[in-house]
């Protein structure tokens, strides 16, 4: 049967590569840096100008397609999730990285159809790793297929999070008191390399057993969902519910074992959702 998002697909990876040479090139450069929700949620020109490049081309391509791009929504377009086809599409992920030329920074492009997440790509530009997935087709990375880890034991896990750009000291604490829990299980490490997209990443190549995240946006982890999914991975809300694209949490792990006691150590809240206006 032919697959009628191929197309789409293809076009997400030619863009998302497209976009990563815009981004190796500014990352040489000086930038300004603007300020968006806080004085620690930057945006800079490559964000809005990637962002740019990816809708016009989608825009021109698939006229009928819908779209939710992290800087589109920041300039007051809606967040909303209807059954059309839609691309959700973070520019830069990991702008904070990029800002300092920490070597983590990724293209996230996700595609969904009825609200069904059907192709995640996400393009580590430093790294030059294409990380690839479509609904029922496997995930792979540079071509080469993924699998997450077979691990069992929280106690010989890594867990990737991060501390997000949410300052008020009520959150801090919740992230801490989290962290806190889940580092005296025991487990083997936290870790976080600054990109929602990549931490799930490396969630589907194995080398971490699970991320979570309190305080993400959809676009963050659209195309980290198909990618840790058909990497054989499992997605959770952080309260051991069903995933919610836009409740702005996640954990993302190996097997729903892992995820299930990550859920159990976490002091959980609840950010403002992306699609409240
Ligand atoms: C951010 C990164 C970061 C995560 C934040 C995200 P951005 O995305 O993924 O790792 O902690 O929650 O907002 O702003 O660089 O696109």
């Amino acid at each position: 049967m032919p697959d009628l998002w191929q197309d789409a697909m293809d076009h997400a990876v030619s863009l998302a590569r497209t976009a990563g040479t815009l981004v190796r090139e500014a990352v040489q450069n000086d930038m300004k840096v603007m300020l968006k929700s806080s004085s620690v949620d930057l945006v800079t020109k490559t964000d809005q100008k990637v962002e740019k490049l990816i809708l016009e081309s989608v825009k021109e391509k698939f006229p009928t397609h819908s779209f939710i791009g992290e800087e589109s929504v920041a300039a007051g377009e809606p967040c909303k999730l209807s059954d059309s086809p839609t691309w959700i599409v973070d520019p830069v992920d990991g702008t904070t990285n990029f800002v300092h030329g920490y070597p983590f920074v990724a293209v996230s492009i996700g595609f969904a159809v009825n609200k069904k997440l059907e192709f995640g790509v996400v393009y580590s530009c430093i790294e030059d790793k294409m990380y690839t997935a479509r609904r029922g087709k496997g995930a792979f990375c540079n071509g080469q297929p993924l699998q997450v880890s077979d691990q069992k034991e929280i106690n010989q896990s890594i867990i990737a999070t991060e501390f997000g750009s949410d300052r008020h000291v009520e959150v801090v604490d919740k992230i801490f008191s989290s962290m806190r829990n889940i580092l005296c299980l025991p487990v083997h490490g936290i870790r976080g390399v600054g990109s929602a997209a990549i931490n799930m990443c490396l969630v589907a190549s194995g080398c971490v057993e699970a991320y979570y995240e309190m305080g993400i946006h959809c676009w963050d982890i659209a195309a980290g969902v198909v990618i840790v999914e058909e990497a054989g991975g499992v997605l959770m809300d952080v309260d051991g519910g069903p995933l919610d694209l836009m409740s702005r949490r996640v954990i993302a792990a190996n097997n729903k074992m892992i995820a299930e006691r990550i859920s159990e150590q976490i002091d959980a809240c609840a950010p403002l959702r992306d699609d409240v206006v």
